[in-house]
């Protein structure tokens, strides 16, 4: 698969020096740019500090660090950062007026067949590459935090993306060891809706005086939140029974009647056609012959792996 041999990250902050980091883990010279020496030192620093902790880890070799380093330049001006760049990423604070800003620029002076991408949350890519030169170049590639770990990235294309410019994404994603996954472009793509969804609960649980903070960590981690790098929502749901959580929504509604807790049209449907999960061997996903008891066993498999390490974990210090 084709990596970029040059690559630029806009934004040195939380997510930008660590976007760097692993592409230049992964073989990739990059031009980490940000607005002033003090903030390129500070990226520095982190780096510098996560890759020991790696060689302490035993994930790279003591030799390791000093390459990756040398593989990182770290520049305050953009426009000289561009010549040659095969992707760049707009990493910079999350504001609609900077990132206009920055994106006027890369329309300007990036390389015409350079891949380039925003970092964004939650801004619709359309809005951020409107009138910018080379539409069928911009997409969104969202990492995740921390994006040297984990492995996911949103791919979300906007309106005018060349299909060519999408495939050369997954593929350069795929190379470096990610899981990207294509998702259409509108607010808050697909994880943060439902991760602020979560938190927008637990906020309110807490608010409501009905748990302290350090308890409903405890309740999510050892719950649902367990079982959540294992399987999706509508892995669970099937898992679970679809007219089992039908049943609860609709109690739920009654009790407190918000957008959130309405049985959604999608969830009456799978009931009303029988399909209510692996109890009836299909839901969202079909369970054909003997695939209902193999997707139990996996579960069970998964599941006891994760319990394994969680159990180590809160045997030493973070007992949640
Ligand atoms: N923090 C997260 O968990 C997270 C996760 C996924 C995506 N994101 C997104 O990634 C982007 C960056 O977020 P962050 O958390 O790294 O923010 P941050 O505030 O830590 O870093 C942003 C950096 O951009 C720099 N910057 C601002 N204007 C600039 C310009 N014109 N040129 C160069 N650099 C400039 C700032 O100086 C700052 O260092 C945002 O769009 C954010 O929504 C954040």
């Amino acid at each position: 698969m084709e990596k970029p041999d040059i690559a630029a990250v806009i934004g040195a902050g939380i997510m930008g020096h660590g976007v760097a980091q692993c592409l230049a883990e992964n073989g990739v010279r990059v031009r980490l740019v940000d607005q002033s020496a003090q903030l390129l030192d500070r990226a520095r620093q982190w780096i510098s500090d996560n890759l020991d902790y790696m060689v302490e880890l035993g994930r790279l070799p003591a030799g390791g660090p000093p390459a990756i380093r040398a593989r990182i330049d770290y520049v305050t001006d953009l426009e000289p950062a561009l010549p040659g760049v095969g992707y760049v990423l707009e990493a910079v604070t999350e504001n609609m007026d900077v990132k206009r800003q920055v994106w006027q620029q890369l329309g300007q002076h990036a390389p015409a067949d350079a891949v380039l991408a925003s970092n964004t949350s939650s801004y619709d890519i359309n809005e951020l590459a409107a009138g910018i030169t080379g539409p069928g170049r911009i997409l969104g590639t969202h990492w995740f935090h921390p994006p040297q770990i984990t492995p996911c990235v949103e791919v979300i294309p906007a309106d005018r993306t060349l299909p060519a410019c999408v495939d050369w994404t997954l593929g350069f994603l795929t190379a470096i060891g990610k899981v990207p996954t294509v998702c259409r472009s509108a607010a808050g793509f697909v994880a943060n809706r439902i991760q602020l969804a979560m938190a927008r609960e637990a906020l309110a649980l807490v608010e409501e005086g009905l748990a302290t903070p350090a308890e409903v960590d405890r309740i999510v981690k050892t719950s649902f939140g367990f079982r959540l790098s294992a399987f999706g929502p509508f892995e669970i749901i099937d898992q679970a029974g679809a007219d089992t959580y039908r049943r609860v929504y609709e109690y739920l509604y009654a009790k407190m009647p918000r957008e959130a807790f309405s049985p959604a049209a999608l969830l009456e449907r799978q009931v009303a056609a029988g399909r209510t999960g692996l109890k009836s061997s299909a839901g969202f996903y079909d369970y054909g012959p003997g695939a209902a008891d193999a997707m139990r066993r996996e579960r069970d498999r998964r599941l006891y792996a994760r319990l394994d390490l969680c159990r180590s974990e809160w045997g030493m210090s973070d007992a949640p």
